[in-house]
């Protein structure tokens, strides 16, 4: 090898290791003990109860529903439902009479549930329907793969998963649909590291959430003018606990978006320490299609990077919080999780 390439080697070697000790946060993102991984929540939960559902049959069964199934209504330990590589075509509901189920998967590139409903009705296209607090899921995409319309013109809606319990965690998982993809109906929720991808409204409800460290994807329709929106939170009153919270994540794509759109009086959405790309409109917050004062909408950011976090244009209700003002939602605390997750970031 000549010596000049290798002098280069070095060089390149060099600068990648001062940027490492330069920049905390490349070395938090990079540091194992801040990855949960299936070991630690099934350590966590403390269970070997597994039931196995494989499409090629080499399971206990070949459907999640029908391992759902056969967990006994009034469940109140721990169960492991591990869905192994595959695309499972089917609707998958968790219904209100049995908690503790914890849903793995191979990762969210393989183990898939996917279904492809649209409907006027939110709760009825839902690939996922979770209704039983105490819920997990881990390493697993939901789809909607429903073709849809105009999406400001057409009332349908294709849910990818339906979160309505308390006490409802999700790692590493993904969620993709192009209309109204998560939603965050109510209880409290902590998603971890997840992939959550649409167009319109595409995270939306009641819920009151902490999105950890999560990848935020706008696609674009380029058959509309009017921009998308990637929350639209319903607080509705100003003593309801809901809101999202969006915490050290990332939100990139295709098309253009607004960060949050007013759904209710009280719309509560917080982005932190977070990186916003091009794809956010420079206004960033909307009332579009909410009518009413702005003055109760607490539409926030707090220490947001990259070119999106430009505060030129901004929607004049929407705030830039302090650190104090924003200490409330940049820990656990939000959503009191300390009391109820088996593992949770607080770096
Ligand atoms: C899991 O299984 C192993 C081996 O069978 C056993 O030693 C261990 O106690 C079990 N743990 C739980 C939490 O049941
Ligand atoms: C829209 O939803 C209704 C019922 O909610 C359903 O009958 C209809 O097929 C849906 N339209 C499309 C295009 O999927
Ligand atoms: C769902 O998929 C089936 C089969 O491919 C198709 O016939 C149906 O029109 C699809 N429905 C929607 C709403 O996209
Ligand atoms: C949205 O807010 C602006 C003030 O920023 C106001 O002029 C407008 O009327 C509001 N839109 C609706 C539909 O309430």
């Amino acid at each position: 090898m000549p010596s000049s390439s290798s002098f280069t080697v070095i060089v390149f070697v060099a600068v990648a290791a001062f940027a490492f000790v330069s920049n905390n946060n490349v070395v938090n993102a990079l540091t194992a003990q801040h990855v949960i991984d299936s070991p630690l929540l099934t350590e966590k939960i403390g269970t070997n109860r597994t039931i196995k559902v494989d499409i090629n049959g080499k399971g206990d069964f070949t459907s999640v529903q029908a391992a759902i199934d056969s967990v006994p209504v009034g469940n109140s330990q721990w169960v492991i439902i591990h869905v192994r590589k595959g695309v499972y075509r089917e609707k998958v509901h968790i219904p209100e009479n049995k908690p503790y189920i914890f849903l793995r998967g191979n990762g969210k590139g393989r183990s898939h549930i996917m279904w492809n409903e649209s409907a006027t009705d939110n709760l009825e296209s839902a690939t996922l329907r979770v209704e039983a607090s105490n819920f997990i899921a881990f390493g697993i995409s939901f789809k909607n793969e429903a073709a849809i319309g105009m999406p400001f013109t057409s009332t349908n809606q294709s849910v990818a998963a339906l979160v309505g319990a308390d006490k409802v965690a999700f790692y590493h998982c993904g969620f993709y649909s192009a209309h109204n993809t998560l939603f965050d109906y109510k209880g409290r929720h902590y998603y971890d590291n997840c992939y959550i991808q649409g167009t319109i409204d595409f995270i939306f409800g009641r819920g009151q959430s902490i999105f950890h460290s999560c990848e935020i994807f706008v696609v674009g329709d380029k058959r509309e003018e009017i921009h998308g929106s990637i929350t639209a939170q319903n607080k509705q009153t100003q003593e309801e606990d809901s809101g999202f919270v969006f915490l050290k994540g990332k939100v990139y794509g295709i098309g253009n978006s607004y960060l949050g759109r007013a759904r209710g009086a009280y719309s509560r959405v917080v982005f932190a320490k977070t990186y916003l790309s091009r794809a956010i409109v420079p206004q960033a917050w909307t009332n579009w299609s909410y009518v009413g004062p702005t003055k109760d909408l607490f539409h926030a950011e707090y220490d947001t990077h990259g070119p999106g976090a430009e505060q030129e244009g901004r929607a004049p209700w929407s705030k830039q919080l302090t650190e104090k003002e924003a200490a409330p939602f940049m820990s656990i605390d939000f959503i009191s999780g300390k009391e109820w997750l088996p593992v949770y970031n607080q770096d």
